[in-house]
């Protein structure tokens, strides 16, 4: 174990949650056997993780689409590193989806070597900061920070949780030519959800009727999200968050750190960001009325 705190540990370069896995767990991964058919979604928190498990639900489950199926996004597409219930991901039906706020290095190795596909979300840094701030107030597994100032301090020296953003998305993309991958950005989406939802159906070669497409873009969008009970995380127990602080689906846009960032602090942050953000070839979009 590297560090440990009341909320955070980390172990292998990593930030987890502390009491919901252990560091045999996280070495078990890699081992854990990967079907071609295996689907990963993989994000840095708060970075539209359950906006597109819905998308990915609402793709492969016509029950989920037709309303006739009630099931919870986190049974669909699970944690890989968080197994609280122990259910038995080896023999889920296939194609077996996935979630993962895991960096590339922990990843299984079937992965690595290509088995399965992986779609990796990515949302600009700073509306993550700014999404991980309101978060923590409401998620009692977090260290509730109400000064800015700190929390940005902590997520500029990665000691939040997923670690360092830089480190995340540099990682994953480094090895985009050795494993199906696919990236999208939080801001792409946000601008053309269909467009987005039919590059997630080619990459995973699901063909939908527009009929189908129409309705899945219908219900990943964040007003009917937001109502949503299995979409909205409200049935998670008090005892992981608590909504008298706030919400899960709380603003859904691109830009709102304008509304908390003072100038100082913006340029802070650009000052340990900017340099490698620019070597990322993601066209980051910083507010709602920029082009992509
Ligand atoms: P905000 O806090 O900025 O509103 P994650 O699921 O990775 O934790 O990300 C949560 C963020 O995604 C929250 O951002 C949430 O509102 C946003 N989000 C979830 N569903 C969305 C949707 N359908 N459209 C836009 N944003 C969505």
């Amino acid at each position: 174990m590297e560090t440990s705190d009341k909320y955070l540990f980390k172990y292998r370069g990593c930030c987890f949650i502390q009491n919901m896995v252990t560091p045999e767990y996280i070495d078990s991964l890699e081992d854990f056997e990967i079907k071609d058919s295996d689907v990963f979604l993989v994000t840095f928190p708060k970075s539209g993780t359950i906006w597109t498990q819905n998308i990915l639900s609402l793709i492969y489950h016509e029950g989920h689409r037709n309303g006739t199926e009630d099931m919870e996004l986190a049974d669909r597409v699970p944690w890989i590193e968080y197994n609280i219930q122990n259910v038995d991901y080896v023999n889920r039906p296939s194609p077996r989806l996935f979630s993962s706020h895991l960096p590339y290095h922990l990843m299984p190795k079937g992965l690595k070597n290509g088995r399965g596909k992986v779609i990796y979300v990515a949302r600009n840094p700073k509306d993550v900061l700014v999404s991980y701030y309101h978060f923590s107030k409401v998620s009692v597994l977090l260290e509730e920070v109400e000064d800015f100032d700190a929390i940005m301090e902590k997520f500029l020296a990665g000691r939040v949780l997923g670690s360092l953003w830089l480190d995340h998305i540099e990682g994953w993309y480094a090895q985009r030519d050795n494993m199906n991958i696919l990236f999208l950005t939080y801001e792409e989406m946000k601008k053309d959800l269909r467009s987005s939802v039919l590059k997630v159906c080619d990459f995973l070669g699901k063909r939908l009727t527009e009929e189908e497409i129409d309705d899945v873009v219908d219900k990943a969008s964040f007003g009917k999200m937001s109502v949503d009970r299995r979409t909205n995380y409200t049935t998670m127990p008090p005892d992981v968050l608590d909504f008298s602080k706030g919400r899960f689906m709380r603003k859904g846009t691109v830009g709102d750190w304008k509304n908390i960032m003072t100038v100082a602090q913006n340029e802070r942050f650009d000052s340990v960001f900017k340099e490698r953000m620019e070597k990322l070839p993601f066209k980051f979009c910083w507010d709602i009325n920029d082009e992509l």
